[in-house]
């Protein structure tokens, strides 16, 4: 009998575009995910389960054996840390860039900036790497507010389009990182289920080389 699998999927944005991904590599979801309230989804194959979850709980879920793989965004992963996981695999979906930003044409910030996002971690990172103090402030969405309120000097946040920047009157400044949803595994299972990983990794590259050329 194959070994058991459990594979981590981000709901949300990313979700509609790894369904495609997986089909083409064989793994087909037993009911609509969508319409569904279940949490854990039966598949096309006897070995394999699907738990469809928040986008940031995937790397933990992955990282603490809860899931042997799963799938999440680029930024999920640098705020998460990596610890604990293999990324053997860019599936070149939900592509976006990580950005600074803040209101347009605005002055330099004199002392210390004040920098508002819900990449906290990644965000510390990159400005100690800047040679940058910056005092940090938590939040949980609509970043793009904070400068407008007076709560912070930048932002930082996804940019895919600019239009919520555009519409809110800011601008971006610089350039952290491009982002798009990776395949990660949990070390332990890469080592303990290779033999039942292995082909699917095969199978999803292939899917995704697919796709690229598709839209090439
Ligand atoms: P949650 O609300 O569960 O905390 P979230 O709002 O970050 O999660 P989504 O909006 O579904 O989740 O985004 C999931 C991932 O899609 C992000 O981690 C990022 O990698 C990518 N993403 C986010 N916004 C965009 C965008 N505007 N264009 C393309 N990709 C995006
Ligand atoms: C994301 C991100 C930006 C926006 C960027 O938000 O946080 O606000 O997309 O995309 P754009 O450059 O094409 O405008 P999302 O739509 O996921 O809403 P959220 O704030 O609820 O996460």
């Amino acid at each position: 009998m194959k070994q058991q699998l459990t594979i981590a999927l981000s709901k949300g944005r990313i979700l509609k575009e790894t369904l495609p991904l997986l089909a083409a590599a064989d793994i087909v979801p037993a009911e609509d995910i969508f319409s569904s309230r279940k949490l854990i989804f039966d598949t096309n194959h006897d070995h394999i389960k699907l738990v469809v979850i928040r986008a940031t709980d995937v790397p933990t879920y992955v990282e603490y054996g809860g899931a042997d793989m799963g799938i999440a965004g680029k930024d999920v992963l640098m705020e998460h840390g990596g610890a604990g996981l293999y990324e053997p695999l860019d599936l070149e979906i939900a592509k976006c860039k990580l950005m600074v930003a803040g209101m347009k044409d605005a002055a330099p910030v004199e002392g210390r900036m004040k920098v508002a996002t819900k990449f906290v971690n990644l965000t510390r990172e990159y400005f100690a790497r800047q040679g940058c103090q910056v005092d940090i402030i938590k939040l949980y969405g609509a970043m793009e507010l904070a400068p407008i309120m007076g709560l912070a000097d930048r932002i930082v946040d996804i940019v895919d389009t600019g239009n919520t920047l555009r519409a809110n009157g800011l601008e971006p400044m610089q350039h952290i990182a491009d982002i798009s949803s990776r395949l990660v595994v949990g070390q332990p299972s890469m080592k303990m289920k290779h033999a039942v990983i292995q082909p699917i990794l095969d199978q999803l590259q292939r899917a995704i080389d697919a796709q690229r050329e598709g839209v090439a």
